[in-house]
């Protein structure tokens, strides 16, 4: 029998006890050993489950136990989970994660304590809830090298974006919403601001890349100034706006990361992932583009995913998972990198007719653009150049002319 402990029972933690619990025989049966939650941690009571007499309020009660093997840490947050967390590595004893904030802060120092003490620490849910990206990625697309990695990787936020343009929903009304149906947490900060898709683009750039990758290294832009005529804008355009993480290998053997809403083509895969779904876009050498969509949030399709590395856990005891990447360092992210790309515009001017000629001086009239003369607006798409000398291009425009720009994937 092995003997496994959940920390947390919150959302994915009730739905990780519910899994291991009332199905049982059939994990049991996978792993070739019988399967015991012996421990659930949680500050709160919950006296009328039918598994209420596993609950325990002191951590230390794990933590001597050498007959649990395998520990899931669905906490959330960084403190206390990474001080019981190493704890529990320290102590032999394997350890599966779902919190991305966890591992994007303090993954390279938790992998290395698992290798040292010959257990695993895994956390395939922390990216993408129930969809299989970081094993596959790690293990069937081993024999490459990965160059490039794009993703929608916060479901709150693609389902905001996605209301705005199928039902032309303004922003503050499609988050309330996303509240009410328990999408979105009451406060929701860490999706709208980009943090949590920060979070897991730094653990996707650590596995694909080999190096910790900081979010404080990350450029990240939320969705908080996304309008409903951005919306239309792009539209106009055949395009929808995603926000997108991607992180970029460059010949200089940095890397450039950022967290940003983008114009995506509808010709894109990526433009249909649409609601609470997520989708990761990795360029293999070998693989070429590979993508792996599923459910990104949610109890059952994340609970899914740290049940399977429990699972993982268990055949491999005292055997050790290649899961792992180096330290990072202050100067692996070219924070400077000048990307050759096209940027999405919207000029607006009480002075139409001005704008209109400050527009064709700096920039020609050849370029995909639309016009509102009764906004005083002009939206066009850039052709292609460094980034840097676009925005030369746009700080020319003078006499109360309003700027705006988003990132494109054109
Ligand atoms: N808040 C996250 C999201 C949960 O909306 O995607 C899953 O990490």
């Amino acid at each position: 029998m092995i003997d496994v402990a959940i920390m947390g029972h919150g959302v994915v933690g009730s739905g990780v006890a519910e899994i291991l619990i009332n199905h049982n025989e059939r994990i049991s049966k996978r792993v070739k050993n019988d399967v015991n939650v012996k421990y659930i941690l949680d500050l709160r009571d919950f006296d009328s489950l039918p598994y209420s007499e596993k609950f325990i309020k002191d951590f230390n009660i794990i933590l001597s136990d050498a007959d649990v093997k395998v520990v899931a840490e669905v906490m959330g947050g960084v403190n206390p989970a990474y001080d019981f967390v190493k704890k529990c590595l320290a102590s032999g004893k394997s350890v599966v994660t779902s919190n991305k904030e966890l591992v994007a802060a303090k993954g390279a120092e938790l992998i290395k304590i698992a290798e040292d003490n010959n257990v695993n620490f895994l956390f395939e849910a922390s990216v993408g809830g129930g969809i299989p990206v970081l094993r596959p990625m790690t293990q069937c697309m081993s024999a490459n090298e990965i160059d490039e990695i794009w993703g929608i990787l916060n479901g709150t936020t693609n389902y905001i974006l996605n209301k705005m343009i199928v039902d032309n929903m303004d922003f503050d009304t499609a988050l309330k919403l996303a509240q009410d149906l328990g999408f979105a947490e009451k406060d929701p900060t860490a999706d709208i601001e980009g943090h949590d898709a920060c979070r897991k683009v730094c653990i996707l750039a650590a596995l694909g890349f080999g190096k910790h990758v900081y979010p404080n290294q990350v450029k990240t832009e939320g969705i908080t100034k996304i309008t409903l005529d951005d919306v239309a804008y792009a539209d106009s355009f055949g395009c929808v706006i995603k926000l997108i993480g991607h992180a970029k290998k460059l010949k200089n053997g940095k890397i450039t990361a950022s967290v940003a809403p983008t114009l995506v083509s509808r010709d894109c895969i990526l433009s249909g992932v649409n609601g609470v779904f997520n989708a990761v876009m990795l360029n293999g050498d070998q693989t070429g583009e590979v993508v792996f969509y599923g459910k990104g949030a949610g109890k059952e399709a994340t609970a899914s995913a740290v049940v399977a590395d429990i699972m993982d856990c268990i055949k491999h005891i005292n055997a050790r998972k290649y899961l792992s990447w180096e330290d990072g360092d202050n100067d692996y992210v070219d924070i400077a990198h000048d990307p050759k790309t096209r940027l999405f515009v919207l000029l607006k001017s009480e002075d139409f007719d001005g704008l209109l000629k400050q527009w064709s001086e700096i920039f020609g009239e050849n370029i995909q653009n639309v016009k509102n003369e009764e906004t005083g607006e002009i939206a066009f798409i850039t052709d292609t150049d460094f980034e840097s000398k676009l925005r030369e291009k746009l700080s020319l425009f003078k006499n109360g002319i309003s700027v705006k720009t988003l990132k494109t994937m054109l």
